[in-house]
């Protein structure tokens, strides 16, 4: 009996510490996750997203955005949220964030909506990642199948987040694929990721030097984007201007066409054109929108498998702002 009991509490044991593993080394994303406890979760995300970007486009950009930012600092964990208080530094003020990431207004209140049909159980992680889907389908954009279970982190590091994970817009071709690679995506994923500068807008600050000082731009186009953007640091460095000069509120391919004719905003946009191992890529894009919907889509779903936190770690934040107490 004594053996016995020894036994089954050592099948119990072993049992117990693979369930363990199961819950959180190995635990993957899976596209139904929240099927039986909060099925809901995409139409309710998805409808405060097209409010918002029926009364702002640009909102779907910042929205979008969010996701990415989210997840090159230390995974996909919803750390970008987390507000700084008197003894917590979070992200928001980090360099590539501060005066620049937006659209946290939204993100509560599809939050909000969505603690009311399923309290607890959705993480602020995942509703970044649902919300990036249904931002570019409103603007016109690929759809894929969004990969879903992860927490939300207990922390947030405004290091990381400063340290050059997220590449600033001065990076060379080489340094754009190399911060892509360091979390796990390829030279490809990025030339396609970085579509996503087909919508929204940039600061002055993040392309004056390219419009006055660089020669691989075409000059009426860096004529237009001085008009609004002073060269002396100052009052019109949080002037906006599109990325993309043609359909700035269309999530199309015309980022790749702007490429080829010199008219990337960013010095890190016309990186990726231009003479450089990616030429090749971006004429395909350009050329062949389908192509580009369908690597922008598997891409997107490798950037939101960047180091989750799942099973046991974690948290599902009740407020995407601050830690549960
Ligand atoms: C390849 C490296 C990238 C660099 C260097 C970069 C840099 C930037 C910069 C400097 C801005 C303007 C910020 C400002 O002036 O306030 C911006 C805006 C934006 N970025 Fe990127 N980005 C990159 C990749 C990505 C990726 C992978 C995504 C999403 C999948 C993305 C989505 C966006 C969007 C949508 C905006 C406009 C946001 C808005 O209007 O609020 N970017 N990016
Ligand atoms: C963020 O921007 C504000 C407003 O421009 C500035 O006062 C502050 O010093 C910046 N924070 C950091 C950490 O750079
Ligand atoms: C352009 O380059 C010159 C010479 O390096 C520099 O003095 C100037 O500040 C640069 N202008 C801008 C807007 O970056």
């Amino acid at each position: 009996m004594a053996s016995y009991m020894t036994l089954s509490f050592a099948f119990a044991l072993l049992a117990c510490t693979l369930c363990l593993m199961g819950d959180t080394s190995s635990a993957q994303l899976t596209h139904h996750f929240y099927s039986k406890s909060c099925p809901q979760v995409s139409d309710v995300v998805g409808s405060v997203v097209w409010a918002a970007v029926a009364r702002e486009k640009r909102m779907g950009a910042s929205l979008l955005r969010l996701h990415f930012h989210d997840c090159f600092v230390n995974g996909c964990d919803g750390s970008i949220l987390l507000d700084d208080t008197l003894t917590f530094r979070g992200e928001k003020t980090a360099g590539p964030n501060n005066n620049s990431v937006r659209g946290f207004e939204v993100i509560d209140m599809i939050k909000s909506n969505v603690e009311r049909v399923c309290p607890g159980v959705v993480s602020c992680a995942d509703i970044l990642a649902i919300t990036a889907l249904k931002s570019v389908v409103a603007l016109g954009g690929p759809t894929w199948k969004v990969k879903l279970g992860r927490r939300d982190s207990k922390t947030a590091s405004f290091s990381a987040a400063n340290g050059g994970a997220i590449p600033p817009p001065t990076s060379s071709l080489d340094n754009l694929i190399n911060t892509f690679r360091a979390v796990g995506l390829s030279a490809n994923d990025m030339v396609a990721l970085v579509g996503a500068h087909t919508i929204g807008k940039a600061r002055c600050t993040s392309f004056k030097a390219r419009v006055y000082n660089e020669s691989n731009i075409d000059p009426l186009f860096a004529i237009l984007r001085q008009s609004n953007c002073p060269p002396s640091t100052g009052s019109g460095d949080n002037n906006l201007a599109p990325l993309d000069v043609i359909t700035p509120d269309r999530f199309d391919n015309h980022y790749y066409k702007n490429l080829i004719r010199k008219q990337g905003l960013l010095h890190s946009d016309q990186q990726v054109y231009g003479g450089g191992s990616t030429d090749s890529l971006v004429e395909q894009y350009s050329r062949n929108p389908l192509s580009f919907n369908m690597d922008f889509a598997s891409a997107i779903v490798k950037m939101g498998d960047i180091r989750p936190l799942t099973g046991a770690n974690g948290e599902i934040r009740r407020n995407c702002r601050v830690v549960n107490s």
